[in-house]
């Protein structure tokens, strides 16, 4: 509980007179200041820090800003003394980059805003900040923050086309330059893979390139995936992700295809087709047969084979080869030509297609008997008027509404023939 909320004002009152005899321990004073403040390199960044008496007026005897870093220890950057004005006693470098913002700084003018602002930012002044206050009879007060000098990288991604094999390749790489701290990189890809790591420091930068280079087994498979680079840095409010297309150049992968496997003597409209799959594109298809050259019957047509018509000489083993500027690859389908067409066989050997149709007429004609049956049952029992209700009631079937069918003919059959469910 907040003491000073819970007093009544009088009582306030009287405390305040006591607070000069507590100035002299630094409690009465209070340094305001941030705990971090982030610099863009070559920017300008401001330190503040200020004073806040606590209820008592106070004559600032000094101010101070000190700077730690873990090499060169502590120094005295930046003074300001009521009668000497402001001071700059650090004689090593940045000394020139330094201000206090402060419109008073004259001497003897109230010096409360000791806020001080670094020019053109350097790695180097990525350090430890103490501001410390003197007054009278405030006592002492003082406070640190730590200044983080950033810069924003710059990123870009790159695939490489390379050839298929068994041994992983760098398929892809990512760069970020000019991060202060050095970037954060990371990959995501459906293939497996690993990433290698190259961190260096830009000499006279104070920035850093991180580089990391994708590896993988180089399939075929790999060919036209999207690897994803994300990079993340404390500049940048989202990751950015940069996409690449890995490419991996690779021989013909052949297979033959065709329309059905109904191979017949006298056949017109009869062809396989040569399927590749390749980088680069393939450059020629080449048809022939195991005995060597093809039957006279067969046509090539770049990725096509068409028969004009299926002869006995048909009957045999082809090959197609196809050849990009990498190699050749192939592949073979052996053919077997019958006397009929396979469709003609199998029909001849079950039903004819006027028995198929017999049969459905048949079947129709007695569903649609069994229905009017069951229409007559239906208009004889009360409370169930309902044409277009589908749901079996409990010893009242369902009418063959609008929209029944052959389905719902099927299941009024079935509803009469086995026990009555309800659904
Ligand atoms: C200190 O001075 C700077 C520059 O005039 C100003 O931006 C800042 O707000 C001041 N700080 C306070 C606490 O008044
Ligand atoms: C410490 O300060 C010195 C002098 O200003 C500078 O050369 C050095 O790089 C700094 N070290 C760190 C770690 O910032
Ligand atoms: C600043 O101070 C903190 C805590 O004392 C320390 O961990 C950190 O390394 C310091 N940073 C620099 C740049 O000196
Ligand atoms: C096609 O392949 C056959 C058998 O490998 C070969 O003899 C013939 O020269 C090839 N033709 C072309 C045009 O490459
Ligand atoms: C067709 O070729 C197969 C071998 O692929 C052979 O067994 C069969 O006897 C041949 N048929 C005719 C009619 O030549
Ligand atoms: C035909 O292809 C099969 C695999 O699809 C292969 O095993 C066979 O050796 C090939 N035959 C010829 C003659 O190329």
């Amino acid at each position: 509980m907040d003491l000073a909320s819970s007093l009544p004002f009088s009582l306030l009152l009287l405390l305040l007179p006591l607070s000069p005899c507590l100035g002299a321990t630094p409690q009465s004073i209070h340094v305001k200041m941030l705990a971090v403040v982030h610099g863009l390199l070559g920017k300008d960044v401001q330190l503040p820090c200020h004073l806040v008496p606590k209820g008592v007026e106070v004559q600032v005897s000094q101010v101070t800003w000190l700077r730690q870093n873990q090499t060169s220890g502590t120094m005295s950057i930046a003074v300001y003394h009521p009668t000497h004005g402001v001071g700059f006693p650090s004689t090593g470098p940045g000394v020139e980059r330094l201000a206090f913002v402060s419109q008073s700084q004259d001497p003897g003018s109230e010096f409360h805003n000791a806020t001080l602002l670094i020019r053109d930012l350097r790695g180097e002044d990525e350090a430890n900040y103490t501001c410390e206050f003197a007054t009278f009879p405030g006592g002492n007060g003082k406070g640190t923050t730590l200044l983080r000098v950033l810069a924003e990288p710059k990123s870009h991604a790159e695939s490489y086309e390379v050839a298929s094999g068994p041994d992983p390749v760098t398929m892809a790489s990512c760069v970020s330059s000019g991060g202060r701290p050095p970037a954060r990189i990371s990959w995501s890809s459906l293939l497996a893979g690993q990433s290698h790591e190259t961190r260096t420091a830009e000499p006279g930068s104070d920035t850093f390139t991180v580089t990391s280079h994708l590896t993988q087994v180089p399939m075929a498979r790999a060919n036209g995936e999207k690897a994803i680079c994300k990079v993340e840095h404390e500049t940048l409010r989202e990751p950015a992700l940069l996409s690449v297309t890995l490419a991996v150049r690779y021989c013909p992968e052949v297979s033959i295809s065709s329309h059905d496997d109904d191979w017949y003597v006298g056949r017109t409209e009869a062809s396989l087709n040569c399927d590749a799959q390749s980088n680069p594109e393939p450059t020629s298809y080449n048809w022939s047969t195991i005995s060597g050259s093809l039957p006279s019957t067969a046509v090539s047509q770049g990725a096509m084979l068409i028969f004009h018509p299926v002869d006995w000489s048909v009957n045999t083993t082809f090959i197609c080869q196809v050849t990009n500027a990498l190699g050749t690859g192939w592949a073979n389908r052996t053919i077997h030509v019958k006397e009929t067409s396979s469709a003609k066989e199998s029909s001849a050997a079950s039903l004819s297609t006027g028995q198929v149709v017999a049969i459905v007429v048949g079947v129709i004609s007695v569903l649609s008997i069994l229905g009017v049956f069951l229409w007559k049952r239906k208009s004889l029992c009360p409370g169930h008027q309902d044409r277009s209700a589908t749901q079996v009631r409990r010893g009242c079937l369902f009418s063959f509404g609008a929209g029944s069918g052959l389905r719902d003919s099927v299941e009024a059959l079935a509803a009469a023939l086995g026990p009555v469910q309800g659904r």
